[in-house]
């Protein structure tokens, strides 16, 4: 491969959304952020600059960094933050993955504005197991706050309480002609009639997982998080935060107008959320002035519309692209995933909702866990995770109540090198059940298994799917439900694991696997680059 260099330059810029303006953090000025494109085996140089005055540090979403962990970017898990005024060059390459990812700050909110797209084509020569389209249309999902984010994030944890929800979602940074401002005419995709386009659409929102679909036509799914699936028709397409989903769009109508609406999928009986993002797809030669043909989002708690589309994913496994799902498992590990609250002294109400994995609310360490654990510093975590059994729930979504037994603790799970790991995700009803989409860094895992109430070992190991399971890198346990994943821990290092709703990260829902060195060539985790920055 051959190597890439870009530069991030973290500045301020005034930005006008919604009929307001406010100073917003981006990478060169941009919102969404610039994209990076890449073919398989390349090598990327990426220089971050931070020219604000928060700490930075970002995130290559679903890149594998093989052996180079050091360049993941969570803050404080592989690095410490780029400093004000300080830099940092990311240097990992791409092995072995091609598709569409994205990459985001790792700390605070600062997600929220810092974000963007990572198109991997496959190597030179190499087709696409599907119809070469005609060309490509990059689609971030995101979602807009008038006020500043770090404030509203702030003030909910000061509080205890659920943060306000966003004033718009947006498609490539723009809320659409629908949104309440006058006259923003939101992104435009223009096509020619007859053709096919690859649209690669990522869900780049902080605490939304997002429908997506288009007026009058189908969308041709054929990859989600960068690996290749059957494909499969679908009128609407379901994205959670972190992930991403490529369709192939065709223009099978002859001129005319589009809506392109993204509206969130929020299950959630006490958080309703419906702002729709809007924008138009329009063929050549049409006049501005032509009326948009219109379509409905689906209702915010369209479930079946969500299930329908996570249960037609499967891996395209075929010569080219086998499924490597782990068909034996050395650690098999039933992980709760829950909202709950915990006493505060400091909070207004005496309380403060938490989140956790098995009752242990994470607590961030103040150097990196990879710098821990590669020069063995002690007293940053420990290697019990989870601790105590967890406190036994009942999982099956009804309202429980309130969890008061959570416990903090930075512990990790350490597994051998080449280890295989399955973890059966349970969601909880602690509070009420919710949708969690789970993020793990470092590896790819395989979606084995999922239903809805109690997992039961007995009854639902045997219906795992270990043929085409689909291959992802963050998935959407449901509420009340579990998912099971499986994955090899073949890369060493720490890494993380944690809900992408950025509000239960905040709250504590996150972990870290530890993944020790092996024995062979190019299994060991290398040490950090020079400029790596401290603490
Ligand atoms: Cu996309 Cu740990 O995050």
């Amino acid at each position: 491969g051959m190597v890439r260099r870009y530069k991030f330059n973290v500045v301020m810029r005034n930005t006008t959304r919604l009929c307001s303006s406010k100073p917003v953090v981006t990478v060169n000025g941009l919102f969404p952020g610039p994209n990076i494109y890449a073919r398989e085996g390349d090598t990327m140089l990426i220089k971050v600059v931070n020219n604000v005055n928060y700490n930075m540090s970002i995130h290559w979403h679903g890149i594998r960094q093989l052996t180079t962990g050091w360049a993941d970017g969570p803050a404080y898990i592989t690095q410490c933050p780029i400093q004000p005024r300080q830099s940092y060059t990311y240097n990992f390459t791409i092995i072995e993955q091609r598709g569409t990812l994205l990459w985001h700050a790792h700390i605070l909110w600062l997600r929220a504005t810092i974000h963007g797209a990572i198109v991997i084509l496959p190597k030179v020569g190499v087709p696409f197991p599907f119809p070469q389209p005609h060309e490509e249309v990059v689609m971030v999902l995101g979602e807009w706050w008038k006020s500043d984010v770090e404030a509203v994030i702030d003030e909910a944890m000061s509080m205890g309480m659920a943060p306000n929800v966003s004033d718009a979602h947006t498609i490539n940074g723009h809320p659409g002609p629908l949104s309440n401002c006058q006259g923003q005419g939101g992104f435009e995709l223009a096509a020619l009639p007859g053709k096919t386009y690859l649209l690669r659409i990522i869900n780049a929102a902080l605490n939304e997982e997002l429908f997506f679909k288009i007026a009058g036509h189908k969308l041709r799914v054929v990859e989600v998080d960068a690996t290749y699936v059957k494909p499969f028709d679908a009128d609407t397409i379901l994205v959670a935060p972190g992930q991403t989903t490529n369709a192939l769009l065709t223009t099978n109508l002859d001129i005319g107008r589009y809506l392109i609406v993204a509206s969130p999928f929020v299950d959630s009986p006490i958080r309703i959320d419906n702002t729709t993002a809007t924008a138009t797809l329009h063929y050549a030669g049409t006049a501005a002035s032509t009326t948009t043909v219109l379509t409905d989002p689906p209702p915010h708690n369209a479930t079946a519309i969500a299930t329908n589309f996570t249960n037609s994913l499967h891996s395209l496994n075929s010569a080219a692209y086998p499924c490597k799902v782990p068909l034996k498992v050395d650690h098999s590990l039933l992980f709760t995933i829950s909202l709950g609250v915990n006493q505060c002294t400091s909070c207004a109400k005496g309380i403060r909702v938490v989140a956790d994995i098995n009752n242990v609310t994470f607590k961030m360490p103040h150097i990196s866990l990879l710098n821990a654990h590669f020069f063995k510093i002690a007293g940053v975590f420990t290697d019990d995770f989870p601790g105590n059994p967890p406190m036994p729930y009942d999982y099956t979504g009804k309202r429980q109540p309130a969890n008061l037994k959570t416990t903090e603790g930075t512990r990790l799970y350490r597994v051998a090198y080449n280890s295989t790991v399955q973890i059966v995700l349970q969601g909880t009803g602690m509070i009420f059940p919710e949708n969690h989409p789970i993020h793990l860094h470092g590896s790819n895992f395989f979606v084995v298994g999922k239903g809805m109430g109690n997992y039961d070992p007995n009854k639902d190991q045997k219906n795992f799917n270990l043929v085409d399971p689909v291959e992802r890198n963050t998935i959407a346990v449901p509420g009340g439900g579990w998912v099971a994943i499986r994955f090899r821990a073949d890369n060493p290092g720490v890494w993380f694991l944690h809900c992408h709703l950025e509000i239960h990260t905040s709250w504590g829902l996150k972990m870290a696997f530890l993944v020790e060195n092996g024995k062979g060539p190019n299994e060991s985790l290398l040490p950090p680059p020079k400029d790596l920055p401290k603490c």
